[in-house]
């Protein structure tokens, strides 16, 4: 039996709109930072010739809960797994068993751990030796986001597959996930890029990113935090209006999210500095701080905890 972990990252210049039928390629290249403590794991054994079809079960280990995956999730799981076995003329079934080590009602649960770590396990286990930039390309086909998940502290993926960035300031960033609501999305981020295409403000999307791409980049390695927050903010806040004008028109900002986006917004007009902001295709809103911010960050997250469960890196869960 092989098993490995691989871990989530957040997108601070989205992929949100693909290029129709190309197998997850997006309509823009996106920047991502690695979320190395929240991770999935998968274990991958073979089964019993009698066997007629690849299974998936829940993987039990301390620390770690298995995922809620719905019907659809666990097909495009076992089909990204039918994927590579043909990719790589691997005959046989298979058992497949993953969890995540964080809980996986809190509403982090990404798919890009999990293809990125199902990609790796399978790897491992049919002794291939691909590099992570071709692992990248291959978890791209299953979800998009999993191929920046091979590479940290920075991914940046601009078609294929993703790549390593190393030279962007800041070092080990702190990441704090404010979970204002844990529940099932209603609008899957599969169905959000098909839907994206349809808002008027889509026209320009792909160059707005991409500017934006070029200003976080240059932001990031001259060491300008205040412009890296700037465009990171821009951001969240377009892809959420492309949701927000679709047709038709869909939403995953509720109440509590405005309140913890505008309390960061606070802390910035107040302390002219503050966390980067971001929020994904869901309500909670994710904090990045430089690891020189670590008593705001303590500050904040105690805060944020008196009203909603948080995530965070350095203290974990409370
Ligand atoms: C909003 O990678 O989940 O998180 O390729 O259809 O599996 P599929 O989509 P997915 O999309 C994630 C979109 C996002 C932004 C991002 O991670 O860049």
């Amino acid at each position: 039996m092989t098993s490995v972990t691989a871990p989530s990252n957040i997108a601070l210049i989205k992929y949100m709109g693909k290029v129709e039928g190309t197998g997850n390629r997006p309509t823009n290249a996106s920047l991502s930072y690695t979320m190395n403590h929240l991770v999935t794991e998968v274990s991958i054994a073979a089964l019993p010739k009698e066997a007629t079809e690849d299974r998936w079960r829940p993987l039990v280990k301390p620390g770690f809960g298995a995922p809620a995956l719905s019907e659809t999730g666990r097909a495009k799981f076992l089909n990204h797994f039918r994927f590579l076995k043909e990719t790589w003329g691997v005959p046989g079934f298979h058992e497949i068993a993953s969890a995540n080590n964080f809980p996986s009602d809190c509403g982090l649960a990404s798919s890009a751990s999990s293809f990125a770590a199902l990609t790796k396990a399978a790897a491992r286990a049919f002794g291939r030796g691909e590099s992570a930039e071709e692992l990248s390309r291959l978890s791209r086909r299953g979800s998009g986001s999993s191929c920046r998940s091979f590479f940290s502290p920075w991914a940046l993926w601009r078609e294929e597959g993703a790549e390593s960035v190393d030279d962007l300031g800041f070092g080990d960033l702190l990441h704090a996930a404010v979970v204002v609501s844990a529940g099932m999305k209603q609008v899957s981020s599969s169905e959000a890029h098909r839907r994206v295409l349809s808002s008027p403000k889509f026209a320009g999307r792909p160059e707005r990113a991409e500017q934006r791409l070029r200003e976080l980049m240059s932001a990031l390695r001259e060491k300008n935090w205040t412009e890296a927050h700037r465009v990171t903010w821009d951001e969240f806040v377009d892809m959420h209006e492309l949701f927000e004008t679709s047709q038709p028109a869909f939403g995953y900002r509720n109440r509590a999210s405005k309140d913890v986006v505008d309390a960061c917004r606070h802390i910035w007009s107040f302390k002219n500095d503050g966390p980067l902001v971001t929020m994904d295709a869901g309500p909670n809103v994710h904090l990045l701080f430089r690891p020189d911010q670590r008593e705001l960050a303590d500050k904040m997250v105690t805060h944020f905890q008196e009203k909603h469960v948080v995530m965070s890196s350095w203290r974990g869960l409370k």
